[in-house]
């Protein structure tokens, strides 16, 4: 029987050659699998019967907007993840679902490889491969551009010659990945560090110096999770959908960073993600009334491990769930709403309320009625500042000998 190989097709002329690329390298059947992840574009009837053009014996197209919403995006955003304290995760989170589906798909007919279109060079490579390691680890993996010497000049010359059907005249000058959570521009002129990306780089978002009026929303959470947004209810991917249109538009979410790669590269990225980071800010503020002081310090500490494990391609890791068992646990009463307004590239929380705060008027006060017995203070920071007054106390008796 001839062997198959599933392939992560994206639709653009890199994966559309490696379908023929493959077939002619390996003598293998490709079948292409298209993940819907809410990256917007061509519908995914045009994108399989691309697939089918350029020679895929079968292909696999998933809507999975709301399985990424569900249980990538809001875990996600229950950790507050940013890697490296800038960006929101937003390709490294969307590996681990599109894996999900190479494997069922893979299983539904019958494949033995899994390909995907990424280099050599960057993190994605990795995700998919140590996802597909632990998911089906049967599976073989193979990447053309990376282990076939699939260039993008011989991608051209390769989808003319065969006359494909795909654009491949079209240049766009960077790497584009973007899904619902948000959209990644990397390479081309952004390479100089010092060069500040030109309008046209970003698509989320409008350029935030001259915003629109300012746009007070409120949103509601049940358990660390956006269940209403003004009053309506939404679903997880609904409300990344309305704050992306509406952050957007306030051009909130811009992140322009050098960030460290898994394969030790330093590398200028600039990311968008309005909902996200609106989501993030006010998910945040709402822990802050409503989780314990220690539980909270350590859940920082936790969120930004839990970042950098997602990020470096561990997504199905045991460390991975436990913390998120921890992170879970933290959100039980991350319940209330957040009143933001959103206004020249900025969400700022102006207000906040829960049945669930920890908040307490009476003891915060400093009116009168303030229920805080003051005098407790003075023993407290006695016993607080003993130990190292302690050891100042050694200090200047070992420096006076
Ligand atoms: N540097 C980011 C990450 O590793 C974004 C990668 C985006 N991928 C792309 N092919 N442009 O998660």
């Amino acid at each position: 029987m001839t062997e198959r190989i599933v392939l992560a097709y994206s639709g653009g002329l890199d994966t559309s050659v490696a379908i023929g690329w493959i077939g002619e390298a390996t003598g293998a059947e490709v079948i292409a699998v298209a993940v819907d992840v809410g990256q917007g574009g061509e519908s995914l009837e045009t994108i399989r019967q691309r697939a089918l053009g350029c020679g895929a014996v079968e292909a696999y197209v998933a809507d999975a907007s709301d399985e990424f919403a569900n249980e990538y995006c809001m875990p996600t955003l229950k950790a507050n993840a940013l890697y490296q304290g800038h960006y929101p995760l937003v390709s490294a989170i969307s590996r681990p679902v599109i894996v999900k589906h190479l494997v069922k798909a893979a299983r539904e007919f019958g494949a033995t490889t899994v390909a995907h279109g990424c280099t050599g060079k960057g993190n994605d490579q990795v995700r998919f491969e140590v996802g597909i390691q632990t998911l089906g680890p049967d599976l073989k993996c193979i990447a053309p551009v990376r282990d076939l010497a699939l260039t993008r000049d011989k991608a051209i010359a390769f989808a003319e010659e065969k006359g494909l059907p795909i654009e491949t005249t079209k240049k766009n000058p960077y790497s584009i990945d973007q899904n619902v959570w948000g959209r990644a521009v990397e390479t081309g002129y952004l390479e100089d560090i010092w060069n500040a990306p030109t309008k046209d780089i970003y698509d989320y978002t409008a350029t935030p110096e001259f915003p629109p009026a300012p746009d007070e929303v409120t949103i509601s959470f049940e358990a660390g999770v956006p269940v209403a947004i003004d009053g309506v209810k939404v679903t997880p991917l609904q409300a990344i959908k309305e704050l992306n249109r509406r952050a957007g538009a306030q051009g909130v979410g811009r992140i322009d960073v050098v960030e460290d790669r898994l394969v030790g590269i330093k590398s200028r990225e600039i990311y968008e993600a309005p909902g996200a980071m609106a989501l993030i800010t006010a998910h945040k503020h709402l822990e802050d009334i409503t989780i314990e002081r220690e539980q909270a310090r350590f859940k920082a500490t936790v969120g930004q491990r839990w970042s950098e494990l997602v990020y470096d391609g561990q997504w199905f890791s045991p460390l991975k769930r436990s913390l998120d068992a921890f992170i879970e646990d933290t959100q039980r009463y991350v319940t209330g709403d957040i009143r933001m307004v959103l206004h020249g590239g900025q969400a700022i929380v102006n207000g906040r309320r829960s049945e669930t705060s920890l908040y307490d008027f009476d003891l915060a006060t400093y009116d009168t009625g303030d229920t805080f017995d003051q005098s407790m203070a003075r023993g407290f920071i006695e016993l607080w500042g003993m130990s190292a007054k302690v050891a100042s106390g050694r200090d200047i008796r070992v420096a006076g000998k």
